[in-house]
């Protein structure tokens, strides 16, 4: 595949990146991932700001015109086949000479970005959708998720937790058993066709198919929508269970540590939700 790389498209094999660099020794660093179906990008705005917030909370100095990120994601998804793609955009703090913990003065940023293949986009029919197994653990992340770090060995061992478990995914819990999210994705309940959804804060992501989904479904208006604090006994007693990110949208979950939820098949409120979505999503 064709990649970018500090101003310049190549193949992947010719990428280079220095050990020296921070995003290396530090994880210190920022990503995004956007998706794109047959080169319509989703969320490309919102998911431009979250990284200039992200980078900006961090420290680095770095904030390129968002025509300059849409001309590589452009680019990208020409150059490598137009299908349905994740584009991944990463900036790092950059290379320094030394390993020291301090931000470096006089360092350029090292920014990277490729495509990678993604499923088409689901099909909003509750006979056709495959249905998620999630576990859960306790989430042991640090205290400022709401940054999209590339430092991510927490959300690795957690996704790793269910994958072991054969699951697809790992649902979060913080101290007080509140749910807080998956490891690569937002997480909602439905009870009584009410959708509930964590309130946004420093435990977990500002996802942006959460920040678009949630905006469909309030101008739609035919499905209750609430952002308010979700307990461990409200996900195991829901109708449904949701997770969604950037290359899933809304991932219907049916088991959670082998107990169905619901009846144990894709739920009608999925259906609807995911119907809006993939006639709203821009
Ligand atoms: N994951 N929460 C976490 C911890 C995430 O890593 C992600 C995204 C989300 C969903 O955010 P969005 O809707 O903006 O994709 C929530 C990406 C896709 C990843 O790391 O691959």
């Amino acid at each position: 595949s064709i990649v970018f790389l500090n101003d310049s498209f190549v193949p992947m094999e010719e990428a280079k990146i220095s050990p020296m660099d921070r995003g290396f020794l530090f994880g210190d660093g920022i990503y995004e991932v956007i998706p794109s179906y047959e080169g319509m990008l989703v969320g490309f705005a919102p998911h431009i700001e979250r990284m200039n917030n992200g980078l900006r909370e961090i420290g680095i100095d770095f904030a390129w015109p968002v025509e300059k990120w849409r001309e590589v994601c452009e680019n990208l998804i020409e150059k490598n086949g137009r299908g349905n793609l994740g584009i991944y955009l990463h900036v790092s703090r950059g290379t320094d000479s030394k390993r020291f913990h301090a931000y470096p003065e006089g360092v350029a940023p090292t920014v990277f970005a490729f495509a990678f293949d993604i499923p088409a986009a689901p099909v909003a029919d509750k006979t056709l959708a495959k249905g998620y197994k999630v576990s859960t653990t306790r989430d042991l992340r640090w205290e400022r998720c709401h940054i999209k770090s590339t430092a991510l060995l927490g959300n690795v061992m957690h996704f790793q937790h269910g994958f072991e478990r054969g699951a697809n995914e790992t649902l979060l819990f913080n101290a007080n058993n509140e749910l807080t999210e998956a490891s690569a994705c937002n997480a909602y309940i439905v009870k009584d066709g009410v959708v509930a959804t964590p309130p946004l804060d420093n435990q977990i992501l500002p996802g942006i198919t959460r920040f678009i989904l949630l905006d469909i479904l309030r101008k739609n208006g035919s499905i209750k929508v609430e952002e308010r604090i979700i307990t461990m006994d409200e996900v195991f007693a829901a109708d449904e269970v949701w997770v969604t990110s950037s290359s899933k949208e809304i991932a219907p979950v049916v088991e959670i540590d082998g107990k169905k939820v619901g009846n144990g098949e894709v739920g009608d409120v999925w259906q609807a939700a995911q119907t809006l979505y993939s006639a709203g999503k821009h």
